[in-house]
């Protein structure tokens, strides 16, 4: 029976050598097997006599229960080696810093438009809106520029078909918005205006703001005094001058481009007017009774100004890099 009790330390050892459970039901089948080596040994009982038997049986017992702890302790090993190992396969470090997120921002010609609404909100202008895409009417003869008139030539329109353009100017607006309101009006209408140009200083698309004030005693004094005092908060600078140059647009009367004083030079920056009467009869609004005055500024050249950038096409391109210089 003694020979038994080395099995003990010899099972602990094939055991221990076992690192997956296929391997390790093997290496039970050797002692605790139908032919397994303790299982023999329990046969042999019947070769000895009954005084033997009792004893001997409890010592087989002893070594038996001792080599299926081994069994189990390494099997539980084994599982929870495992676990642990899918654990760690599976782990999520939460602790780790996040992956970057980009923020974005608005686009400079927007932040302008922004600032521009915000401004002349404050003193009391609404802001109406109109389609880029006009017909003949609004674009054109509604503000007294007659079919075969020279003025649209000037204007390099787009042409969507026979009696459809894209919008040269945000003027149409005007149109559509006396249309449906009587006087006193006072709106602003910014939006995109389409023509066909293409260089450092000019794109097939860019943006205007049109101004309107009709009411029964406008004058081109309010007008003046109106575009300064944007302009002025606009630039913050309190010193900003603006001055009229004599001109010709066919929906006004009189007419004069719009220069404003800049480190001691004239800009040009919009064109405007007093509203003409034909443009208030293609309306119905009474010219005798009411007066208003119109003015078109170019957003882009706002914002070229205000920023610093010297090529208008910078806005256009989409490149990141100037972009995000944009972004606060
Ligand atoms: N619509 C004119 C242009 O695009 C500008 C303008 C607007 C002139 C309003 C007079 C009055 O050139």
């Amino acid at each position: 029976m003694s020979d038994l009790n080395h099995l003990i330390a010899e099972a602990q050892t094939d055991f221990i050598a076992c690192d997956a459970l296929p391997a390790l039901e093997n290496a039970k089948a050797k002692y605790l097997g139908k032919t397994g080596l303790l299982t023999d040994a329990l046969k042999g009982l019947g070769k000895l006599s009954a005084e033997e038997r009792p004893a001997a049986g409890a010592a087989i017992n002893v070594v038996k229960q001792a080599i299926e702890q081994a069994l189990n302790a390494r099997r539980e090993a084994i599982l929870d080696a495992a676990q642990a190992q899918q654990l760690a396969n599976e782990s999520l470090d939460i602790t780790l810093p996040a992956r970057a997120q980009s923020r974005g921002g608005l686009h400079p010609v927007t932040l302008t438009l922004q600032r521009i609404e915000q401004l002349f909100h404050s003193i009391g202008f609404d802001v109406a809106n109109g389609p880029e895409i006009e017909t003949d009417f609004y674009n054109f003869t509604a503000l007294n520029i007659p079919e075969n008139h020279p003025a649209r030539a000037m204007h390099d329109t787009f042409y969507v078909d026979e009696s459809h353009v894209l919008r040269t100017h945000t003027s149409p607006v005007q149109v559509h918005y006396m249309q449906n309101q009587q006087p006193p009006l006072k709106i602003i209408a910014p939006g995109r205006v389409y023509r066909v140009d293409s260089d450092a200083t000019h794109s097939p698309m860019f943006h205007q703001v049109e101004g309107l004030w009709v009411d029964e005693d406008i004058s081109f004094a309010n007008l003046k005094g109106v575009v300064q005092d944007f302009l002025q908060k606009f630039f913050e600078r309190d010193d900003l001058t603006v001055r009229f140059r004599p001109s010709f647009f066919p929906f006004t009367e009189p007419s004069a481009e719009m220069d404003m004083s800049w480190n001691g030079s004239w800009l040009e920056i919009g064109g405007c007017g007093m509203v003409h009467p034909e443009v208030f009869k293609h309306v119905n609004i009474d010219s005798e009774q009411y007066r208003g005055f119109a003015f078109g500024l170019g957003v882009e050249r706002l914002a070229m100004l205000r920023y610093g950038v010297n090529d208008l096409r910078h806005f256009f391109n989409n490149d990141l890099r100037f972009l995000q210089q944009f972004i606060k």
